[in-house]
């Protein structure tokens, strides 16, 4: 094992944790910014570094594909090549493939795909997924899962589930470096409850360094989304890191914490910025819309990051969509936003004023109470 994770504080099943790293030091609750391609598009690392981003994650689809998993083994690793001195997680390529390409068909041996280059039949097995995870050297890799949407139901959930859990084995056998990367294993089993706590106990049984909770965020309705998160959180051991992938809105990775999660990832944040959209304590706030051409407050007056000390909403309404300019300072103000949060999430559970936090956040977001 290549982690620590020490709780420091609680308030009924939250948790806020001090999660220490080979590359990295991170306090939980924790958002990490989703950097497909070895960056986060529009932002240097220190703008990262700026905004208190303690670990980016990675996939290892796209790498695999560009640079290419040798070429980073031969520059050193991920670290080195992008020259990023915090932590590092990559996701192990099977749920990019089949949200990406819906060409991907999975088997027993792995997942094939349709390679984007050529179009030739390319096959990822859990074996060259954890190969390749050890030659890009994050901090934390992700096993390779069988995922199938949350939306479908019937025996292809059990069989996926199943296929898990054989996968977690071969992945397991598969890794080369215990004592550097943290292996986490991934809760399959759609929206149901006993196919949720068989994947549970025989991830927990092979005693891995962390929990990822997967197969969520796929379109289900909320009440089903936090049951399952609810559930799976409650059997998973306490002195491990639990992380909610793919996830999520800021309310989402709230209401999350409060259920005993402590990791999150989405491309929410970077992808709504290029649309134009900012995150606030509010809500969202649309720069494109025509109120904010002539307004001249920052984006958020309770917000201290470089964008809203430095920009107008009016000036944001001039740029979006027109200048890349725009989009990189959005996502650079939301990915502040999150970290802000994450930091507020760990600080208010520490403090012991948990639930003074989330009723002030729930009453900026539905101020009528709804
Ligand atoms: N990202 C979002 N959801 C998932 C999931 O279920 N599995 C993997 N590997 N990555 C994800
Ligand atoms: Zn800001």
């Amino acid at each position: 094992m290549a982690l620590r994770f020490e709780v420091i504080g609680r308030f009924n099943r939250a948790r806020a944790a001090q999660l220490t790293l080979p590359h990295y030091i991170c306090q939980t609750p924790l958002f990490m910014p989703v950097g497909t391609q070895g960056t986060i598009k529009g932002l240097t690392y220190s703008q990262l570094e700026d905004i208190g981003c303690q670990i980016i994650l990675g996939n290892t689809y796209h790498l695999a594909l560009r640079p290419t998993a040798e070429l980073i083994d031969d520059m050193g690793g991920l670290h080195k090549f992008m020259n990023w001195d915090r932590a590092l997680l990559t996701d192990s390529g099977g749920f990019q493939m089949v949200s990406l390409l819906h060409l991907a068909d999975i088997t027993e041996k792995g997942v094939t795909f349709q390679s984007p280059a050529d179009g030739q039949p390319m096959l990822l097995t859990p074996e060259e997924s954890i190969q390749i995870q050890n030659k890009i050297g994050a901090d934390i890799i992700m096993a390779l899962d069988d995922v199938v949407k949350t939306t479908i139901t019937g025996p292809r959930v059990e069989e996926a589930m199943y296929r898990t859990l054989r996968w977690i084995d071969r992945c397991i056998a598969a890794h080369q470096r215990p004592h550097e990367q943290n292996l986490f294993g991934i809760v399959q089993g759609g929206l149901d409850p006993v196919l949720r706590d068989i994947c549970v106990k025989g991830l927990v049984e092979r005693d891995l360094p962390g929990y990822a909770i997967g197969g969520l965020s796929g379109g289900e309705d909320k009440d089903s989304f936090w049951r399952v998160v609810a559930q799976c959180t409650a059997a998973l051991p306490e002195d491990k890191p639990r992380y909610v992938m793919g996830v999520g809105y800021p309310l989402d990775i709230v209401v999350c914490s409060a259920l005993g999660a402590d990791m999150y990832d989405c491309v929410y944040p970077t992808r709504t910025a290029r649309f134009g959209t900012a995150l606030v304590p509010e809500g969202v706030l649309k720069l494109k819309h025509k109120v904010m051409a002539n307004d001249e407050r920052p984006i958020d007056p309770t917000c201290s990051c470089m964008v809203c000390k430095t920009y107008t909403r009016a000036y944001l309404h001039c740029l979006v969509t027109k200048d890349a300019l725009g989009s990189q300072l959005l996502s650079y103000h939301n990915l502040a936003y999150m970290m802000r949060l994450s930091k507020e999430l760990h600080l208010s559970i520490v403090e012991g004023r948990f639930p003074d936090f989330v009723r002030e956040f729930l009453k900026a977001q539905f101020p009528r109470g709804d």
